[in-house]
């Protein structure tokens, strides 16, 4: 399905981005992957050969992506898939970790797609899918301000972008998970075993979490011809949590 094809993945090196670089890869995409950790990245050239072009980048380093993003060949496609996650309670706010979550769960992704967008690296028929969450858009966490704003940020995103995008046959959308078993829930070092025991039973469709794979297959969708006609959506992966 993408033989030919040229994407770029952030957060390619861990989670949700890395099992989407995979499948891609495994489906002929050649895939710029974009990350910091270099033994990810090493491991995803071993992989994948002369497929996989390596960006080792912060996403925050704003002043670097005209730099960065020149050589990179014409996509058609983009996943925004990097990310933090870090609680931020009203009563012990931070206005440092509040802006640390905010350039790169949201000011990266705008920066990103409008500097390939001014650069003309994204090709017509090309597809962009940003990682939103449930949470933020569908629903609330206590404690999760910050990062629920970035993600309902994205969904806003996705709908501005497609109509500014349309001319160009340039989609936009977003794929917006419920909890997925990835590194990054792993950190979660402040819920115990018996929390996240009790938080997957909450999950409708074999009270689990998602895994990583699910995920990238509604992205896959979503970047793939299949869904030439959607636009400005936003697609819910989170095993029925919502529907309760
Ligand atoms: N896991 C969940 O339960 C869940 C649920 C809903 C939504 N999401 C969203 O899905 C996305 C992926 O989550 P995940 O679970 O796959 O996370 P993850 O396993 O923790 O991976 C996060 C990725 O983001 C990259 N990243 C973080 N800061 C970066 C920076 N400054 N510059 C460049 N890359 C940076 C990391 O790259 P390096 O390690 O190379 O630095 C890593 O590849 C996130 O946007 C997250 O908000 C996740």
């Amino acid at each position: 399905m993408f033989e030919g094809k040229t994407l770029l993945i952030t957060g390619a090196t861990s989670g949700i981005g890395f099992a989407t670089t995979r499948r891609l890869l495994a489906e002929g995409a050649r895939v710029v992957a974009v990350g910091r950790n270099p033994q990810r990245l090493a491991e995803l050239v071993q992989h994948g050969g002369d497929a996989v072009l390596p960006l080792a980048f912060d996403l925050t380093d704003f002043a670097r992506y005209r730099e960065v993003l020149a050589p990179v060949p014409a996509l058609d496609g983009l996943v925004h898939s990097a990310g933090i996650v870090e609680n931020n309670p009203l009563r012990f706010f931070s206005l440092e970790t509040h802006q640390r979550i905010v350039a790169i769960n949201q000011t990266a992704p705008l920066a990103l797609v409008a500097e390939l967008a001014r650069g003309n690296k994204l090709n017509a028929g090309s597809a962009i899918v940003l990682l939103s969450s449930i949470l933020g858009p569908e629903v609330g966490i206590k404690g999760t301000a910050s990062y629920a704003g970035t993600k309902a940020a994205l969904t806003a995103f996705a709908r501005v972008m497609a109509l500014e995008l349309a001319h160009k046959d340039i989609r936009v959308n977003c794929v917006a998970p419920g909890m997925v078993q990835t590194e990054l829930v792993d950190d979660l070092h402040q819920l115990s075993e018996e929390a996240l025991q009790a938080d997957r039973a909450r999950y409708p469709l074999g009270k689990r979490y998602a895994t990583a794979h699910e995920v990238a297959a509604a992205i896959r969708f979503l970047l793939s011809s299949d869904a030439a006609f959607m636009t400005g959506q936003t697609l819910v992966v989170d095993g029925g949590f919502t529907a309760q």
